[in-house]
């Protein structure tokens, strides 16, 4: 059979009848797909018995064709088929189109089917439902058993209703959503992060990216546990999370690390950071957007095979470590990245484009770079490539541990604005160095370096 799509568009308009010859159930799977996936739009009068055959076809995607045809012709005589297939069919996808179809319709006839099929099992079928049912946004009954399905289990259909009936954040003031607090442009706080961000104004900076303490594998930190460490940091990304715009991106450089044995009769001890973090930024409200996996050259990893090369047995393996963990947070919110994209004009949005090779998978190969002062500093590469993907020109950008200031001037090279608190002296004298004293590009907001004290008086002088 030579079909075409030319010639179905003939046939669709002309003699049903001939359709019939390649339609027929009997005729092979990809000679049907192709029928069904290319009558586009169909007459008003265009019979749909062809298709109720399909309906029961034994390949799900011939059946669920068939029902996206049945569909198109918006006809209620194929209420109860549509209906009976979101019932038994064994294919949730199936089901969820003839969910689709009978929400086409439009019609009160559709209501209580649909408001039946709000029981389904399975959730992505509940949100076709619900689609079907918006469209009756005054119908009183269609509301109240839409509002009961917040309590719903499912975490996607929970989201639909509140962002429906219960929006609250709709009616809270926004602060100019381009704009951030001049006190704090290129500023740098030397004081314990939690002290210094209880300071700080809710929604105020558009970006965080950072790479907190590694527990107590470096000597610049020291915790009684790492459960004290984890609520240290749980503390830490709630207040970045209450600081951060609407819709905007906390980036988390961290990676698992390893706490050396303290004999040869005991193992030396791992610990899995990112995983741990990650299930309590979720609860706060950071939504998952990426995980990307920065690569270091393996000649920049510390050995830890070389028993195993020796010995080849079983349960000793240990890969050498070359990787960590960027992994990319947005604060929750019911609006497109469009919206966000929108609070700026038009020449910001297009200085801010980021131009020439972009980085097309989430594998990022980067130098790992060694400070003299600093024992674990980001590259600059990775700070401007974070930097250009995730904030606009003037935006202000946030590391609550600034370390040597990396990120800093990766933000004055950018044409950011930059916010960071270090609690070590010795690093802030590293970070001076290493932040340009003059920046070109704008000479209102030079570098400041405030202890705790003089930044509680800055901030009271701008209240
Ligand atoms: C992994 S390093 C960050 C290095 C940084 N990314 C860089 O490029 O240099 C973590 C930093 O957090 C600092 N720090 C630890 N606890 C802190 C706290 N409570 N408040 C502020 N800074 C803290 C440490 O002194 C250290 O410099």
């Amino acid at each position: 059979m030579n079909l075409t799509k030319d010639k179905l568009n003939g046939l669709i308009n002309g003699n049903n009848g001939e359709l019939l010859e390649y339609l027929n159930p009997s005729n092979d799977i990809k000679t049907l797909a192709f029928a069904l996936n290319k009558l586009g739009r169909l007459p008003k009068n265009f019979d749909g018995k062809y298709f109720v055959p399909l309906t029961k076809h034994p390949n799900e995607k011939i059946r669920l064709l068939a029902i996206k045809n049945i569909g198109k012709l918006c006809n209620e005589k194929y209420l109860n088929l549509l209906n009976d297939i979101s019932l038994h069919d064994e294919n949730t996808m199936v089901r969820r189109e003839a969910i689709s179809s009978i929400g086409r319709m439009r019609t009160n006839e559709a209501i209580p089917i649909l408001i039946d099929r709000l029981n389904d099992p399975d959730p992505k079928v509940i949100l076709q439902v619900i689609r079907g049912l918006l469209v009756f946004k005054d119908n009183e009954l269609i509301k109240n058993k839409l509002k009961e399905l917040v309590n719903h289990p499912n975490e996607v259909i929970q989201t639909v209703i509140e962002e429906k009936y219960y929006n609250i954040s709709e009616n809270k003031p926004h602060r100019e959503h381009s704009k951030s607090p001049d006190y704090l442009k290129n500023v740098v706080v030397n004081g314990d992060v939690l002290e210094v961000l209880k300071l700080i104004e809710d929604e105020s900076i558009h970006l965080t990216f950072t790479s907190p303490p590694y527990y107590n594998a470096r000597d610049y930190s020291i915790y009684q546990s790492y459960n004290e460490y984890l609520e240290f940091l749980r503390d830490v990304f709630k207040e970045v999370y209450r600081i951060t715009k609407e819709g905007r991106y906390f980036i988390l450089n961290t990676s698992p690390i390893i706490i050396p044995r303290v004999g040869r009769q005991y193992s030396s001890k791992r610990y899995p950071i990112p995983f741990d973090i990650h299930p309590f930024l979720i609860e706060m409200g950071w939504e998952f957007i990426d995980d990307i996996v920065w690569i270091k050259p393996e000649a920049s990893a510390k050995d830890r095979n070389s028993g195993f090369r020796q010995h080849r047995k079983p349960l000793a393996y240990k890969p050498n470590a070359v990787t960590e963990y960027i992994m990319v947070y947005r604060k929750k919110t019911n609006k497109l990245i469009d919206w966000n994209i929108k609070q700026y004009d038009d020449e910001t949005v297009k200085a801010s484009k980021v131009h020439g090779e972009i980085d097309k998978s989430n594998t990022w190969f980067i130098d790992p770079t060694f400070d003299r002062t600093h024992t674990a500093v980001f590259p600059l590469e990775l700070c401007l490539k974070v930097i250009k993907y995730y904030s606009f020109k003037n935006d202000l950008v946030f590391d609550p541990f600034g370390g040597s200031g990396t990120f800093c001037k990766a933000a004055q090279l950018l044409d950011r604005f930059f916010f960071s608190t270090e609690i070590s002296k010795k690093y802030i004298v590293r970070m001076k160095e290493n932040i340009a004293q003059e920046s070109f590009f704008d000479t209102l907001f030079l570098p400041k370096f405030y202890t705790m004290l003089e930044f509680s008086k800055i901030v009271e002088e701008n209240k």
